[in-house]
């Protein structure tokens, strides 16, 4: 039985999920990745669940005997449970999909299991596990999935496949490189011809794929393999993938794997325009939806290209005011992204830009300035700028060396 592999606590959780479907009288089956990785002897921590009835309402049934997190989607009859050992389910109605516009999200409404499986991605993933009730443990495989995993194929469906769902082609470039998998003739055709439609895939969604591809091992390979189809232009415009440094992206996973708050992708963005970009302006032209803080970091980008190159170029001898300049207020992933730049010169300014991050404590405030006399206006940042630098060359330490300058300097600002 397939579901043995699924481990001790795997088991433990199907065993629950069994009795809550018996009990609100539901068919229940195992589906999509989770079939194909059981089948294979991957480890997979991401239960798929479907259920022939309201995914919504059996998990919020389910889930105060599982003690997770839970999160229900109206709009795709779907809910996740994210527990606190590892696993998440997946959990959603089994239903028929119909495509309006080619690369929108389709009109989702309930149906069975067969339909479920008919309006997936590729044959290895159109696979279920009946859980419950009559035929308990059938593999249910319509379309020869088990046969495509024996044979290592990507295989869709139907020829629409990818222009109806163009992820599928960023889809099926990950599957691709993971498993070591070829794409069936057919297919492969297929994909080729449908590369065009990923212009029409939202912002939001082409960010989630790419972001998938970042979480991958083989990050770079999947980038040159989509590279290959000629999919570049359309997600990172007016780059020449082969300047990527590969040491530079390592350094990144690394750097990233136990600060979970850094978005790894961003930093992976900003050096695949840094590296591989003749204007790196370009960046602004990636077709994503860019949030505030993401905006902010490319801008940061654009804006100090000069200075972030003589860094890279003397950074022994760059003063710490310069790098305080630089790096005072910025995000975490600039940090990671100008380490990542350093090279082997790094270690010496890991600590330095760390500090320089933080802001400068100045022993007199705007308030100060007020009560000497200095009217409301950009006069009084410009002092608090100019006392600053001060400060980080050591020249004044307390408030009274503050004051004595300020007095020095009040004839030199008088307006
Ligand atoms: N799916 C699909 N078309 C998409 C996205 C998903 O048909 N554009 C289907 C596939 O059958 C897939 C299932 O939904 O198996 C679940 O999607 P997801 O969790 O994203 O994929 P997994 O196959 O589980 O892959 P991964 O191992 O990368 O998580």
């Amino acid at each position: 039985m397939l579901t043995n592999k699924l481990g001790f606590e795997g088991k433990k959780i199907l065993q629950k999920v069994i009795k809550a479907a018996n009990q609100m009288g539901v068919n229940t089956y195992l589906v999509g990745g989770t079939v194909r990785d059981l089948y294979l002897n991957k480890t997979n921590y991401d239960l798929d669940i479907a259920i022939e009835g309201n995914a919504q309402e059996f998990a919020n049934f389910l889930n105060p005997v599982l003690g997770g997190d839970i999160r229900t989607y109206e709009r795709f009859l779907s809910a996740t449970i994210t527990l606190p050992s590892f696993f998440v389910l997946d959990i959603t109605t089994t239903r028929k999909e119909i495509y309006l516009n080619y690369g929108s999200l389709p009109i989702v409404e309930p149906g069975n299991i067969y339909d479920d499986l008919k309006r997936r991605d590729f044959s290895i993933n159109s696979l279920a596990i009946k859980l419950n009730n009559q035929d308990k443990e059938m593999i249910i495989d319509p379309f020869n999935g088990l046969n495509d995993l024996d044979k290592g194929l990507i295989k869709v469906l139907h020829n629409e496949s990818f222009r109806e769902d163009p992820t599928r082609i960023l889809r099926a470039a990950r599957l691709l490189t993971r498993l070591k998998f070829n794409l069936e003739e057919n297919t492969e055709k297929t994909l080729t011809k449908s590369i065009k439609y990923i212009n029409r895939i939202s912002g939001t969604r082409l960010k989630n794929e790419y972001k998938k591809i970042v979480k991958e091992d083989n990050t770079l390979q999947i980038l040159h393999l989509v590279d290959a189809w000629g999919v570049t232009p359309y997600v990172f415009p007016g780059i020449k993938l082969n300047y990527l440094n590969p040491k530079s992206i390592g350094f990144i996973k690394t750097w990233c794997r136990n600060r979970k708050e850094i978005e790894t992708w961003l930093i992976l963005l900003m050096l695949i325009y840094w590296q591989c970009s003749p204007k790196i302006d370009y960046i602004f032209e990636v077709p994503f939806d860019f949030s505030k803080k993401e905006k902010l970091c490319l801008e940061w980008m654009v804006e100090n290209r000069k200075v972030i190159k003589r860094l890279i170029q003397e950074n022994i001898n760059f003063s710490f005011i310069q790098l305080h300049r630089l790096m005072y207020n910025v995000p975490e992933e600039v940090e990671t992204f100008l380490l990542s730049l350093l090279g082997e010169k790094r270690e010496f300014l890991i600590k330095e830009i760390k500090k320089a991050r933080q802001g400068v404590y100045l022993p007199i405030t705007g308030r100060d300035l007020l009560k000497y006399g200095f009217r409301p206006g950009p006069i009084i940042g410009k002092i608090l700028n100019n006392l600053e630098q001060e400060v980080l060359e050591g020249r004044i330490n307390t408030r009274e060396e503050a004051l004595n300058w300020l007095l020095e300097m009040r004839d030199n600002y008088a307006e």
